[in-house]
């Protein structure tokens, strides 16, 4: 064992915890994605049984790969980074652990009641009203100890990722209390105080910046954090950085309506939504370029470093899904996205591209050091580079599979005859979309795979005593 497994400093044992169930969770998430993938090309892999249907394992999907997944890498990294940058231990050694094994115990919750049919119907926020108020109990003590730490700092300046990770904190925490408030009728059932149009706007304000604030904050901040560090150059602008914070937090938390497009919601505020997301492209681009342009000057260790070259294709995908979206939301766009698979791809090529990504790199920079491994390296470099590509080669066949589909889907609905009768029925725009799905089962499958070599590596790494020098690479 090396000093720094057991850091006389730092708290990592939570972050070992965390980082060894980012990639368990990641593996079954992203399973059940493509089993749900499946289900959409081949429906006989329902086997007409209510709790493996399509209907109950998406949720479980997302739920799977945005909370406990992404949810654990976001813990690991943000309780790794609040300890290196204000150079002091967590505040609590025993709230660290609640924390762990309650999020642990919600997850746990969801993989139970979601197949069950116990929900909330409500998208990102199905788990019901008991699950909820556990959530809501480990979030604040996540809170406090995130806080508590920041408040002992050894430093003046609070780095900027910590910035990011205090917003996504405070967001997701005031989004999930305010949009969860329900009336229970029994310990599984609960029906939301909110009515009609109030609902969906509550809900998609909720559902937007929890991938404003879950899945794009918490992850800028790891990779304020992990991009300058894995490319051993300062951040290119920090000024840059603060600003793109403030906008970004500024303006993310008002284009919640582009999900309710041509819906009752009143036009202004639909109109509002779009005028807003259209603004959320300069932040977004301000801080992709920041990220990218952090390489200046060290672009040659691209050739070699497959954790960086992870984290800098991340950064694509984000700058690409974040020009996508801000196209999605004009209302005239998304008169033909919105229904379709393009709605899908869109989200992959965040969810898999960005979030995924810069979490497996992070993942992959962070565990050799929590484990204590001799010079910090992984067991195997090789192995990071197949996972790469995997990844890679995954991401792209998912999401141009989804905008062949979502554009030929939004086209063939839309296309009428001289005398104003549909020219495709409903069920030719299913046939014609299979060998799409099939395209994308594939894809999902290589991603998938590629988790699980991520698996091995990380098992060799935790397990290889590193003052040995056996290791592949
Ligand atoms: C192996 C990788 C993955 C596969 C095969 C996969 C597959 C799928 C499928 C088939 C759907 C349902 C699409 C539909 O209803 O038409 C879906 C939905 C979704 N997935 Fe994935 N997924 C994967 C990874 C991920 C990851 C890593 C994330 C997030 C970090 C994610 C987030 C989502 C979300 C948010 C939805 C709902 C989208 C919506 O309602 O518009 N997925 N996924
Ligand atoms: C500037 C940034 C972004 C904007 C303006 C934006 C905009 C949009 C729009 C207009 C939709 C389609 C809504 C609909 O027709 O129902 C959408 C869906 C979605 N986006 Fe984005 N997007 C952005 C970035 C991202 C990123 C980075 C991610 C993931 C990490 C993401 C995840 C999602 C998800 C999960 C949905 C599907 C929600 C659902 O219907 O279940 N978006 N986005």
């Amino acid at each position: 064992m090396t000093s720094a497994y057991n850091h006389p400093e730092y708290n990592y044992k939570v972050v070992r915890q965390f980082a060894v169930m980012t990639v368990v969770w990641g593996v079954i998430g992203m399973l059940v994605g493509v089993i749900i993938a499946g289900q959409l090309a081949w429906p006989a892999l329902n086997f007409d049984t209510p709790w493996f249907s399509f209907g109950r394992l998406r949720p479980l999907h997302t739920n799977a790969v945005i909370f406990a997944f992404g949810g654990s890498a976001l813990f690991a990294s943000s309780l790794f980074i609040v300890q290196r940058t204000c150079q002091t231990r967590l505040f609590s050694d025993s709230l660290a652990a609640v924390v762990f094994w309650g999020w642990q115990a919600v997850i746990v919750c969801a993989v139970v009641t979601l197949p069950l049919g116990i929900t909330s119907s409500k998208e990102y926020a199905e788990l019901e009203w008991p699950i909820d108020i556990l959530l809501t109990v480990v979030w604040v003590l996540y809170g406090i100890l995130f806080f508590g730490t920041l408040a002992r700092r050894k430093t003046k300046h609070i780095y900027v990722a910590n910035w990011f990770f205090s917003a996504y904190i405070i967001a997701v925490g005031i989004l999930h209390i305010i949009n969860s408030l329900a009336i229970p009728v029994s310990l599984t059932k609960s029906y939301s105080i909110y009515a009609g149009t109030v609902d969906a706007m509550v809900q998609w304000w909720y559902g937007h910046n929890a991938v404003g604030f879950f899945l794009t904050a918490g992850f800028l901040g790891m990779m304020y954090y992990f991009v300058p560090k894995q490319a051993e150059r300062p951040v290119y602008s920090y000024r840059l950085s603060v600003v793109h914070f403030w906008s970004l937090i500024a303006i993310y938390v008002w284009a919640g309506p582009h999900h309710l497009h041509y819906t009752s919601l009143p036009d202004w505020v639909q109109s509002l939504g779009m005028v807003m997301s259209l603004m959320l492209l300069a932040p977004s681009w301000g801080g992709m370029i920041n990220g990218i342009m952090t390489l200046s000057g060290a672009w040659d260790k691209l050739r070699t470093d497959p954790i960086l070259k992870f984290l800098v294709v991340s950064l694509s995908f984000y700058g690409m899904s974040t020009f996508e979206g801000p196209m999605m939301a004009i209302k005239s766009v998304n008169a033909m996205s919105h229904y379709t698979d393009w709605t899908i791809g869109h989200v992959h090529s965040g969810a898999l591209g960005w979030v995924a990504m810069v979490s497996i790199g992070t993942m992959y920079h962070l565990v050799p050091i929590v484990f204590g491994r001799k010079q910090g390296k992984m067991y195997s470099l090789k192995l990071i580079d197949i996972h790469f590509w995997m990844a890679t080669i995954g991401t792209v066949m998912y999401i141009v599979s989804m905008w062949v589909n979502g554009l030929m889907q939004g086209l063939m609905w839309r296309a009428v005859n001289d005398d104003g009768t549909l020219t495709y029925s409903f069920v030719e725009s299913v046939e014609a979309s299979f060998p799409g799905y099939v395209v994308r089962f594939l894809g999902g499958a290589i991603f998938m795979i590629g988790m699980l070599v991520m698996a091995y590596n990380v098992w060799k790494t935790a397990t290889t005593d590193p003052e040995s020098s056996e290791g592949a690479a």
